[in-house]
């Protein structure tokens, strides 16, 4: 039967209609079997634009996350603190490269994650945008950024995206080594003279509540959860995992003997969870808009870091082309 459409749409191809039905009847049924979607596998355009969007933010975050503490390894208090902070700040460019790696497994190059970054279109993490000025902040880093971190990504291991799952388990394990550094830099503090104290209790004030917005808005303006967790991208809804957060941190707080700055906080026998104050979703909008304390700044750090590493890349690339050559020259020789 000669197919017969309205002039400029696709011509019905049932064969094709058929094989794209059945894709889409795989996905559903690996996705409805808890199992893992590879990269080589058909999938949703929509899935994989959501997973290029939360990986490259994820990434993008990693990466920007080591302006605020490699702000501190030069005025670390001791060899050994300086020594951490290095291996901390490492970890997280590895984790970068990671995360980078596995969304390139979706068709979207580094080089336009990174373009997309530095030119601001592209999202990291609201936390990154507040600013480091005492050296508590790198204990209060680890103990709420990292300790948010690892929250959130526990289940992002089992995430129905096998690469991201893969890399989510080694990162996991480096992210519990950054929050126990950091509680113990606030134990110490906490411990030591009035001073240091106070400057632990300065560094929980500023950083309880953003941490607590690092997992995202409140669940009923969460544009991307309902689907992400129909996906089996998302485990858990932004509340459920700051709720978890939330009573996590309380008896911490106390074993560090500082104070978590929530008027709020108090146990909800009912519930069985920690209720907690409300937070300032203003901010929260202000800063994903750029007009958080440091969004200029570390993405002008971010920017200058990039041109000066082009010469790294040329270089790089100017070597790959150069070995390129030899082998096709020794292929040449061989095949002869
Ligand atoms: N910072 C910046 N943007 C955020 C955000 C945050 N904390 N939380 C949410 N958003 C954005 C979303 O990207 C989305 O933006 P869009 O509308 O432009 O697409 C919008 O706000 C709505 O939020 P949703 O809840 O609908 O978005 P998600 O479903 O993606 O959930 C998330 C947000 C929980 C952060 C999720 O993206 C996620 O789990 N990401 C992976 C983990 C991650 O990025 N962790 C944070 C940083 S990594 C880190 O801390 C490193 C450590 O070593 C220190």
């Amino acid at each position: 039967m000669e197919s017969t459409t309205p002039a400029g749409a696709p011509a019905a191809d049932p064969a094709r209609d058929a094989a794209r039905d059945t894709e889409s009847a795989e996905f559903d049924a690996v996705i409805a079997a808890d199992g893992r979607i590879e990269p080589r596998d058909a999938m949703p355009d929509a899935y994989r634009k959501t997973l290029v969007r939360q990986m490259s933010q994820h990434a993008n975050s990693e990466i920007i996350g080591m302006q605020p503490e490699g702000n501190w390894i030069t005025r670390a208090p001791s060899l050994m603190r300086k020594a951490i902070l290095m291996a901390k700040v490492q970890d997280e460019a590895g984790h970068g490269l990671y995360l980078y790696s596995a969304a390139e497994t979706l068709g979207t190059s580094r080089a336009e994650m990174t373009d997309a970054l530095l030119a601001g279109t592209a999202r990291y993490s609201s936390i990154f945008n507040y600013p480091t000025p005492t050296w508590a902040d790198m204990g209060a880093i680890g103990w709420l950024v990292d300790g948010a971190a690892i929250m959130n990504q526990m289940p992002l291991c089992r995430c129905s995206y096998g690469p991201y799952a893969r890399a989510m388990v080694r990162i996991c394990k480096e992210e519990s080594f950054h929050q126990r550094q950091g509680f113990e830099i606030l134990l110490t503090l906490s411990r030591g003279t009035t001073a240091q104290h106070e400057m632990a209790q300065d560094a929980v004030n500023r950083w309880y509540a953003p941490s607590l917005m690092m997992f995202g808005p409140p669940d009923a303006d969460s544009s991307h959860s309902a689907q992400s967790m129909a996906w089996k991208i998302k485990r858990f809804s932004n509340d459920e995992l700051r709720q978890r957060f939330v009573d996590m941190l309380v008896p911490q707080a106390e074993a560090l003997g500082l104070t978590l700055p929530d008027d709020g906080l108090r146990w909800n026998e009912q519930r069985g969870h920690y209720d907690y104050g409300d937070l300032d979703w203003a901010e929260f909008k202000a800063v994903l808009r750029g007009e958080g304390q440091c969004n200029a700044q570390r993405l002008a750090h971010r920017r200058r870091a990039h041109e000066d590493g082009a010469w790294v890349r040329d270089a790089a690339s100017a070597y790959a082309a150069k070995q390129a050559t030899k082998d096709a020259a020794r292929q040449e020789v061989s095949a002869a």
